[in-house]
């Protein structure tokens, strides 16, 4: 595991984590962000442009709309920066690590400008609303920035950044959901895809600045979120991973019949697509998690058992503080009901270290949570507190910096244990994985991960990517299983 200031991540790059994981992922903010790579090179397109994203999946997903609007407007694509007319960094708020990556890099940005003076920078996402002044006037570091919900715009803006002035849109939006745009896949390793069902979110956790960034909640319509899992599927994809702040909260109302749609109807009609499409959302929030999703996903095998559901804290006191409105005895009975309904269900969380006011046994009750809840994996972060949230203007930061870091140390030793007993409760088992691809660390071995979420390398032999296949599992490591094919034939998928 890679420590990396305040941020702990499983895997080692930032590569890996996006093509190894289903859960909403965070890419490590101390390294440079992912240069975003299309499926297919433009080569002949006469402007290209390069875009950098940092963040959550849901930002790699935004960075997939955008390459589509500019692919529209005759925009190729390029990882290589010095060739780029049009460079973009899209960006995370969420600690303050990310926004000071992102600047560093726009310092690099603005040094290449120099020796290429047509080129433009543009800043995207999350960090656009709060840091527009400083990054447009005062440093003179961008030449456009463009918010979350005002991408469709970008065509006008860069015409405007091309005649000198500067281009700024960060209006939020109440209805904009992208719904018709088909993302161009980046980074796609033509197996699994990411899907976004919703954008923004309401909840106001104290901590986080996602409300104030990203805007209020509003869902997309099922017809679109279908046709684009149907398309992935006819283009060869076998996974889909719906994406949203707060999945269990998405809710559609149909405008002609009124009829009302639930992330509970959403997920069935999505695995009936097809059984050999296999279904993953993330992020679960612990207060919106239904029974319903629960038995539906015991209903359909090719949803996914695997639950990426946040605690952030084992303490109700601190709980209580973050706004999270669920209790740690809430939060363990949700778990409780997972475990029934779903025996062998994957489950991984995110916490955070030293929030305002965390005393010893706050953080006590953080590690014994832990141990009951038995996590396959975490997020973990140390408390970094956002200009503009409740808890910036309410709270005092007042947890010291070594105490912090100390706690977090003792979370991701907890952790560590944990995965690694889940992991060598699978070593003998027999499981079914989706081959997505040559593995990381050897041309012999293919990888791809069980239903529960976890990632298996197996020597490759006759198989082929996109493919089905059981694997025994033979050994492990914390983070890896090994394994070897063991049928060519596989369970039977349909419910
Ligand atoms: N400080 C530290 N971690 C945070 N997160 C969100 N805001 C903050 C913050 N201010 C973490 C939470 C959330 C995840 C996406 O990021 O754990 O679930
Ligand atoms: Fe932030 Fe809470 Fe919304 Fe997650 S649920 S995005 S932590 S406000």
């Amino acid at each position: 595991m890679s420590h990396a200031g305040d941020l702990l991540f499983l895997l080692c790059s930032t590569q890996s984590r996006m093509n190894q994981l289903g859960a909403t992922k965070w890419i490590d903010e101390s390294r440079q962000g992912t240069a975003l790579q299309p499926e297919e090179p433009s080569a002949t397109s006469s402007r290209k442009c390069y875009i950098e994203s940092y963040g959550c999946q849901m930002n790699f997903n935004d960075s997939e709309i955008v390459a589509a609007i500019l692919k529209e407007q005759g925009y190729g694509l390029t990882t290589d920066v010095a060739q780029a007319d049009l460079v973009l960094i899209n960006t995370c708020a969420i600690r303050e690590k990310a926004e000071q990556t992102v600047r560093k890099r726009l310092q690099e940005f603005k040094s290449l400008k120099q020796n290429k003076a047509d080129m433009l920078v543009g800043v995207l996402g999350c960090m656009a609303e709060r840091l527009r002044h400083r990054l447009l006037e005062e440093e003179k570091l961008v030449d456009l920035v463009v918010g979350p919900d005002a991408y469709r715009s970008l065509p006008a803006l860069i015409a405007e950044a091309e005649s000198g002035q500067k281009a700024v849109n960060v209006l939020l939006s109440r209805e904009e959901t992208y719904a018709d745009i088909s993302p161009v896949r980046l980074n796609s390793n033509g197996v699994t895809a990411f899907v976004s069902i919703m954008r923004g979110c309401n909840n106001m956790c104290t901590f986080c600045v996602v409300p104030f960034t990203r805007g209020r909640e509003r869902s997309r319509s099922p017809q679109s979120i279908l046709r684009e899992c149907e398309e992935l599927f006819e283009q060869g994809y076998r996974e889909v991973t719906l994406l949203g702040q707060n999945v269990d909260s998405y809710y559609w109302i149909d405008p002609q019949t009124q009829q009302a749609t639930t992330f509970a109807q959403l997920l069935e009609m999505v695995a009936q697509i097809n059984p050999w499409l296999r279904v993953r959302f993330s992020t679960s929030h612990p207060k919106d998690i239904t029974d319903e999703v629960l038995y539906t996903m015991a209903r359909y095998p090719n949803i996914c058992k695997y639950i990426h559901l946040p605690v952030q804290s084992g303490s109700t006191r601190i709980l209580q503080l973050m706004n999270r409105t669920y209790t740690r005895e809430g939060y363990l009975k949700k778990v409780e009901r997972i475990r029934e309904i779903l025996p062998d269900c994957g489950l991984s969380t995110d916490i955070i270290a030293g929030f305002c006011t965390e005393t010893e046994a706050d953080h006590q009750e953080t590690l014994s949570l832990m141990d009951i809840c038995e996590y396959d994996m975490a997020y973990m972060f140390m408390y970094s507190e956002r200009p503009g949230t409740l808890a910036a203007r309410r709270y005092t930061d007042d947890v010291p910096l070594e105490v912090k870091k100390r706690r977090l140390q003792e979370i991701v030793e907890k952790e560590r244990t944990l995965a690694l007993k889940n992991m060598q409760k699978e070593v003998g088992k027999v499981r079914t994985v989706l081959i997505e691809g040559p593995s990381k660390r050897s041309d012999q071995d293919f990888c791809g991960r069980t239903d529960q979420n976890k990632m298996v390398v197996f020597p490759k032999k006759h198989y082929r990517k996109g493919q089905y296949v059981n694997v025994r599992i033979t050994g492990c490591t914390a983070a890896t299983l090994l394994g070897e094919v063991v049928e060519e034939t596989i369970p039977e998928m349909v419910a």
